[in-house]
């Protein structure tokens, strides 16, 4: 099956997700991108709202939150309790975000990792699988407090 995916951004990080883009469509991958347009100073949480509820409705499966830290996004994303957003400044969290935490929101921070970093996270994200087993009923508990 192929993934769906979202991308989006504030104004911080409007280029960066851009550029994201452009690279997910090198790689036979369109996403539904949900704004930011451009440079004009906007609210993170706008963005971070929509794109969760893309995920918890199911329009999409995995998505890219840009904005300066990755922080603010992350937080407002998280609000949903269907997404498990995680911010991530290099490759490593960001694989394994997926395969024990099955996160399937990653925010990165445009101001925080070059362009580069941004994309090895980015691939790294996207290419890796939930394990299951374990980390299954691990996962289970984070919305069962
Ligand atoms: C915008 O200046 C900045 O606060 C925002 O992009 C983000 O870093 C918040 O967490």
């Amino acid at each position: 099956m192929t993934l769906a995916i979202a991308v989006a951004s504030d104004h911080a990080g409007f280029e960066l997700k851009q550029t994201l883009k452009q690279e997910l469509e090198k790689r036979g991958i369109t996403a539904r991108d949900f704004g930011t347009t451009g440079m004009e100073s906007c609210d993170y949480p706008d963005f971070a709202h929509a794109v969760g509820r893309a995920v918890a409705d199911g329009a999409v499966q995995l998505a890219v939150l840009v904005c300066g830290t990755g922080v603010g996004m992350s937080i407002a994303a998280n609000r949903n309790a269907f997404v498990r957003a995680v911010v991530c400044s290099e490759p490593l969290s960001a694989r394994m975000a997926r395969q024990h935490n099955d996160a399937n929101v990653l925010c990165l921070g445009a101001r925080v990792v070059g362009v580069g970093t941004a994309i090895d996270i980015v691939d790294a994200f996207l290419t890796a699988r939930f394990e299951g087993g374990r980390h299954a009923a691990r996962v289970a508990k984070i919305n069962a407090n």
